[in-house]
């Protein structure tokens, strides 16, 4: 077992009062697994990532990574890139952090920026990168520090459908050549159907695993394959509930106030 969660807790103090964003969350991801998590807004996606990378500590229940010394890396929406340095100064940054010297830093961005196919870019600076570049710039990033776990919190959803078709068949190839275990949180249920190996889905705030469907689908898998609608369907249909109540209480709230 790679991470095991196990009846985690979380509140937080909100303007309104504690508002429970976890509520006794259980679930475990194998070695080199691909677990997608789905649920409707607010339901605690991000602050579940937030809690594996150790991040923010919970409120009751425990976390347990095998790490075997390093630790999870998260990876967001915004590439969240140093403006004022190289992709590979980027990508060296952590590792110096870390004191490793500079030739083996220079080899591992090297090794690292040709994996997500970044090489010929290494002196650019991320302003003249476009979307999906910087994408990939964070990734080699991430990857540069070989973590044990890279947890992705949306990190296709400002980036073109086009762009993020491209990144979907990258992500499943370099999954596949490096064997990282992935967490990866979306709304895109076409997206979860695509990469992952199994899909938890969660319940609208307070969030709770309620399901979880297996794809077993044969990779590598493209978003345009029709048995991949079918099970991006199946993902949705056990959403819905979720979705309504989140919009229910938007309007009441609405109503109400
Ligand atoms: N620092 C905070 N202080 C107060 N409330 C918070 C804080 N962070 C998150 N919340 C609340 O906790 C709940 C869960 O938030 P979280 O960001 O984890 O949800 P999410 O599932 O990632 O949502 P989205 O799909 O919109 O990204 C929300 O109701 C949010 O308003
Ligand atoms: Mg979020």
């Amino acid at each position: 077992m790679k991470i095991a969660v196990r009846d985690v807790w979380r509140q937080y103090n909100g303007t309104h009062g504690l508002v429970t964003a976890l509520e006794g969350i259980d679930l475990e991801v194998g070695e080199g697994e691909f677990v997608c998590i789905v649920g409707p807004s607010g339901c605690g996606k991000s602050t579940l990532l937030e809690l594996i990378a150790g991040l923010q500590e919970p409120d009751r229940g425990e976390i347990i990574v095998n790490n075997g010394g390093g630790k999870p890396v998260l990876i967001f929406q915004e590439a969240a890139l140093f403006p004022w340095l190289t992709v590979q100064g980027n990508v060296e940054f952590g590792l110096k952090t870390q004191g490793i010297a500079k030739a083996e830093r220079h080899e591992t961005a090297l090794h690292t920026l040709e994996l997500v196919r970044l090489r010929k870019f290494a002196a650019f600076y991320p302003h003249q990168l476009s979307g999906g570049m910087k994408q990939r710039a964070a990734l080699a990033r991430a990857l540069a520090l070989d973590p044990p776990v890279l947890l992705m919190d949306e990190p296709f959803a400002a980036l073109d459908a086009q762009t993020r078709d491209i990144m979907h068949q990258e992500l499943q190839r370099i999954w596949a050549e490096t064997g990282k275990t992935v967490l990866f949180v979306t709304h895109n249920v076409r997206e979860a159907a695509c990469l992952a190996d199994r899909v938890l889905l969660m319940t609208a705030r307070p969030g709770r695993i309620k399901d979880h469907i297996e794809v077993t689908l044969p990779r590598p898998r493209s978003v345009s394959d029709p048995a991949l609608t079918a099970v991006a369907h199946v993902v949705l249909d056990h959403l819905k509930d979720e979705i309504l109540k989140v919009e229910q209480e938007a309007f009441d709230g609405a109503w109400t106030g």
